[in-house]
C-alpha cells in the first residue's frame, strides 16, 4: 500500500488522515441541500433504502466507490451507509467533483478524497479509497478495479468478493481484461441494465450535455449545425435534445446500422472530415481517442466549439489543437478559447473532458435513480452470493431482467403510472403457434 503524503492537502484542503481529503469541509451545509434536492426526486432509492435500512445487508461490508461525486451519488452513499455498509469513495474524473457535496460526505464520517480538479492526485485518492481494505468495489470508468488488479493484486485475488461498472467505456475494458484472463473478481455490468443505458445514456446524457454546453458557452443552439461523433445511447441523446432545440444535426460514425438509424430518425450523416467544414458546435459521444485532431481543427469555422461527452478526454486531440494554435485563452469558466495558426478562433470546453459533468451537474436526479437503484441491487446481490456461499463466474456479467423490472414498475408507480395487464386469453394467444390470419 502507498503511504504517500497527500500532495494536494498541502494546500487549502480540508483532510483528516485516513479519514477524508476534500477542498472545504465548511461547504458540507451547502452540500446537504444539494443532496436533500436530488433525494426528493429519487424514489427508487428511496423505496431500496427504507426496505433495506431495517435488515442492513451490508453490515461488516466495505464498499469503495470511484464515480462522480455528484449529489445524486450522495444518496446513494447514504443509501448504502444506511443498509449498514462502509464506504470509501473517490471520483472518476478529475473536474466532476461537486466539493460542497464531497464535504457534507466527509461530515457523514464517510471516507471520501475528492476535490474538483485533482488532476495530479488522482490516483492518489483512489489509493486512498484502497486502504480501507474494501470487499466490493464500484466502479464508473474502471479506474479503480484497474489499480486493485495491477497494483493491490492480492487484494483483487484473495479479498475482494465483486464489483459493479457504470459505464461503457468501462464494460469495454473489462471485458478486454476478462478475455485476457486478468479479472480476478465477477462485476455485474451495471451499464448493460435496460433501466440504465436506455435512460441514463439517452435521456441524462442528451440533457446535461446540453446543459454544459449552454453554461459553458450561453449560445443560442436554434439554427447551428451540431456535429455529434458516434450515434450510440449517448450520441442519439444529445443529437436528439439538439434537434429538440432547434439545431440542425449531422452525425459521424463508424458503424452502418447506427449511422442510418440516425439519418431515418432525421438526422445528416457524414464523415468528419467533411463535418468538420461545416460544424458550429461539435460533441464527442464515442468512447474512442482521436476523433477531432490536426486536420479537423485546422478546417473548422472560425468560432467553432468543440467538447466531449464521452468517458475519457482523449477524443478531442489536445495537443494536435495545441501545437496549430499561436495562443489560448480561459474567456469564460470552462471555455478556452484557441487562435489558430490560420487566424481562426477555436473553443474548447471544459478541456475536453465530460462536457456535462465538469460544466454543469451530470445527468438528472430522476435518471439516476434508475441508475443508482441498479448498483445498489447489484452490490446486495454481490453479498447475498458471499453470504450464501454461491459462487458466481469469474466474469462480467449481465444483470437478470426481474432486476431491471422492479425498478422500472417502481419508478412507473412513483410517477402514478399503470400499466396495461394481458388477460390468461391474451396470454395464451401470444403463445399459440396454431394462431392465423
Ligand atoms: N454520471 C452522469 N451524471 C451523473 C450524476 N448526476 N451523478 C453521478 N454520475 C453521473
Amino acid at each position: 500500500m502507498s503511504n504517500t503524503p497527500p500532495k494536494a492537502a498541502k494546500g487549502n484542503f480540508s483532510e483528516v488522515p485516513g479519514k477524508y481529503c476534500v477542498r472545504d469541509i465548511n461547504l458540507a451545509q451547502e452540500g446537504n441541500m444539494l443532496i436533500d434536492w436530488a433525494e426528493s426526486r429519487m424514489p427508487v432509492l428511496a423505496i431500496l433504502r427504507e426496505k433495506y435500512k431495517k435488515t442492513k445487508p451490508f453490515k461488516g461490508y466495505k464498499i469503495a466507490g470511484c464515480l462522480h461525486v455528484t449529489k445524486e451519488t450522495a444518496v446513494l452513499i447514504r443509501t448504502f451507509a444506511d443498509a449498514g455498509a462502509e464506504i470509501s469513495w473517490s471520483g472518476c474524473n478529475p473536474l466532476s467533483t461537486n466539493d460542497a457535496v464531497a464535504s457534507a460526505l466527509a461530515a457523514d464520517g464517510i471516507s471520501i478524497y475528492a476535490w474538483y480538479g485533482n488532476h495530479e492526485d488522482f490516483y492518489w485518492c483512489i489509493d486512498r479509497t484502497i486502504d480501507f481494505k474494501p470487499h466490493l468495489t464500484l466502479d464508473d470508468g474502471c479506474d479503480l478495479i484497474n489499480t486493485v488488479h495491477e497494483n493491490y493484486v492480492d487484494l483483487a485475488k484473495n479479498y475482494i468478493i465483486g464489483g459493479t461498472e457504470e459505464t461503457t467505456t468501462g464494460i469495454h475494458r473489462l471485458r478486454s481484461r476478462s478475455a485476457a484472463g486478468n479479472l480476478f473478481y465477477p462485476v455485474y455490468a451495471v451499464n448493460d441494465a435496460e433501466t440504465k443505458w436506455d435512460f441514463d445514456n439517452v435521456f441524462g446524457t442528451g440533457q446535461s450535455t446540453l446543459d454544459g454546453i449552454l453554461r459553458a458557452t450561453s449560445v443560442l443552439l436554434a439554427g447551428k449545425n451540431v456535429v455529434v461523433a458516434g450515434h450510440g445511447h449517448c450520441g442519439s441523446g444529445v443529437a436528439l435534445r439538439a434537434k429538440g432545440m432547434g439545431a440542425n444535426t449531422i452525425i459521424t460514425e463508424v458503424k452502418a446500422t447506427a449511422a442510418l438509424k440516425a439519418v431515418l430518425q432525421g438526422h445528416e450523416a457524414m464523415s468528419m472530415d467533411e463535418a468538420a467544414k461545416v460544424g458550429d458546435i461539435f460533441v464527442t459521444a464515442t468512447g474512442v481517442k482521436d476523433i477531432l485532431r490536426k486536420n479537423h481543427f485546422e478546417s473548422m469555422r472560425d468560432g467553432a466549439i468543440i467538447c466531449n461527452t464521452g468517458h475519457y478526454d482523449a477524443e478531442i486531440n489536445i495537443p494536435e489543437l495545441e501545437a496549430v494554435s499561436k495562443s489560448v485563452r480561459t474567456i469564460r469558466p470552462n471555455c478556452e478559447e484557441y487562435t489558430l495558426n490560420n487566424g481562426n478562433k477555436i473553443f474548447l470546453l471544459a478541456q475536453g473532458r465530460l462536457v456535462n459533468l465538469a460544466a454543469a451537474e451530470g445527468h438528472p436526479s430522476e435518471v439516476m435513480d434508475m441508475s443508482f437503484a441498479n448498483q445498489f441491487m447489484s452490490h446486495l446481490r454481490l453479498v447475498e452470493a458471499h453470504k450464501s456461499g454461491e459462487k458466481l463466474p469469474i466474469e462480467v456479467i449481465d444483470l437478470p431482467v426481474e432486476q431491471d423490472e422492479f425498478i422500472a414498475e417502481t419508478k412507473l408507480k412513483s410517477m402514478n403510472i399503470c400499466l396495461d395487464k394481458l388477460s390468461a386469453d391474451q396470454l395464451s394467444y401470444i403463445n399459440d403457434y396454431n394462431q392465423g390470419t
